[in-house]
């Protein structure tokens, strides 16, 4: 959600006269978008902020030119005047809620008053209607937020906090929006919400609608190759949606359902209002409507009172279930969550064994799946060069990286590929046609 924030936030800043700057030196404008999910990625920011203090000096010396400083996201949202005060060379901090603001922020500025500018109200307006309707250019793929926020409030989360009230868009909006990208040249969307199955927006028929029918009526365009939606709570995996994945093609085979842990005790200490059976149906639903769904999931680890038993049900769990890719964290305690009060905080060294022999198992999970791919054949929206030589860069229908021979002019096309390598974190393919 981030990359789509930010990607709007540069879009509100064209009609000023701004364009992207290829070079972090010529930049005029700074702007520092961030995560507050966990410690580690919070405190990236400050020492980010340190390294922008110095262009900034550097271009105020040698060129006499005033660059601006902008730190927008969560942490901007968490720590509001903070961040000015532990970094007074920042000149603007402007919340998830409030970035349609940033071009009066910036108009704002006067470059002679040493003040601040903080935005971080969760406003009555919806950002939403407020940028720009001209979207910039955007690459075969592209994000679509269609729901954000949460109401949720599991016990170790700072999203409700920072991204305030789940809000859904109306399905015109998103339409319009999805319209204008796929003239721009997009052809797969992902929709996007913290809780993006929670998604309830107006319809176009007046009624109220699920993500299922959303994707239905998205499906129905017919310059749209394919759809991914992320990300889901199994307390919102309806069975519109459900269904969905065996009507409509366009929709890809797989569904990134966080878990978080496999033992019940937790499940409820979280706050998730659910039990490990409960997602276990689910699964076992999709997959009878839709056999070869491949399945994503996250999961924290040393979560407080989390024992050597409860972890055990966690990795249970995931032998039941069997990953495709999975994303796993050490618990953080952040501040002002239920969760980071508690006494039985599990103790750091603990928390790294856990990850391990976690991470241990999802990565031979997903070296078996990738394996099982071997000779497999796949329609793939190519969507950038590779890294290396002549590859081309796509994504299979169950989001595996892929990679084959192929010339540039290929970008934005859609190929037919067959496996011949499936490795640890990527495939390696030929175009058959
Ligand atoms: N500590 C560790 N992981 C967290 N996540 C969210 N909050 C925390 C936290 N306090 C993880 C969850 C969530 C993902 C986006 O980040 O697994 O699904
Ligand atoms: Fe955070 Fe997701 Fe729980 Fe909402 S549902 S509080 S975003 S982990």
């Amino acid at each position: 959600m981030n990359a789509y924030d930010s990607d709007r936030m540069k879009d509100s800043l064209l009609p000023l006269g701004y364009q992207e700057s290829k070079d972090l030196q010529d930049a005029d404008i700074i702007v520092i978008n961030t995560c507050h999910i966990r410690e580690k990625a919070s405190e990236k920011v400050f020492s980010e902020l340190g390294r922008l203090r110095k262009v900034k000096e550097r271009a105020a010396e040698q060129q006499n030119r005033q660059v601006k400083i902008v730190v927008a996201g969560c942490v901007a949202q968490a720590e509001g005047e903070e961040i000015t005060k532990r970094a007074p060379w920042v000149d603007i901090v402007v919340g998830p809620q409030t970035y349609h603001r940033l071009p009066d922020l910036v108009a704002k500025l006067d470059p002679l008053d040493r003040r601040h500018l903080i935005d971080t109200d969760f406003p009555p307006e919806t950002k939403f209607d407020f940028l720009p309707e001209k979207i910039g250019k955007r690459g075969p793929t592209a994000f679509l937020s269609v729901q954000e926020g949460c109401d949720k409030f599991c016990s170790f989360c700072v999203v409700p906090y920072t991204r305030g009230s789940e809000f859904s868009r109306s399905a015109k909006a998103i339409i319009n929006e999805a319209k204008k990208l796929i003239s721009s040249g997009t052809k797969e969307l992902t929709l996007l919400g913290q809780n993006v199955n929670a998604w309830h927006g107006d319809g176009l028929d007046g009624k109220e609608w699920g993500l299922g029918r959303l994707i239905r009526e998205l499906a129905d365009l017919p310059e749209l190759y394919r759809i991914r939606y992320t990300t889901s709570h199994p307390l919102d995996m309806d069975d519109e949606l459900i269904n969905a994945h065996a009507e409509v093609d366009k929709l890809i085979p797989y569904l990134h359902l966080p878990i978080q842990s496999g033992s019940d005790k937790i499940l409820h200490a979280m706050n998730r209002r659910h039990t490990a059976l409960d997602y276990i149906r689910i699964i076992e639903r999709l997959r009878s409507v839709r056999e070869d769904v491949a399945m994503s999931g996250d999961f924290i680890v040393g979560f407080p009172g989390e024992t050597d038993k409860d972890f055990a049900d966690t990795i249970n769990l995931i032998n039941k279930i069997g990953y495709a890719s999975a994303y796993s964290f050490k618990y953080s305690a952040r501040p002002g969550t239920p969760a980071a009060d508690k006494s039985e905080q599990v103790l750091e060294h603990v928390k790294s064994q856990r990850l391990l022999a976690l991470q241990q198992l999802l990565d031979a999970q997903q070296y078996a799946f990738n394996k099982n791919c071997e000779s497999m054949e796949f329609e793939v929206l190519v969507e950038r060069k590779g890294l290396k030589g002549s590859k081309l860069n796509a994504r299979t229908p169950y989001m595996q990286s892929v990679y084959f021979e192929g010339s540039e002019s290929l970008i934005g096309k859609i190929v037919r590929v067959k496996v011949s390598d499936g490795r640890q974190n990527s495939l390696f393919a030929e175009i058959i046609s």
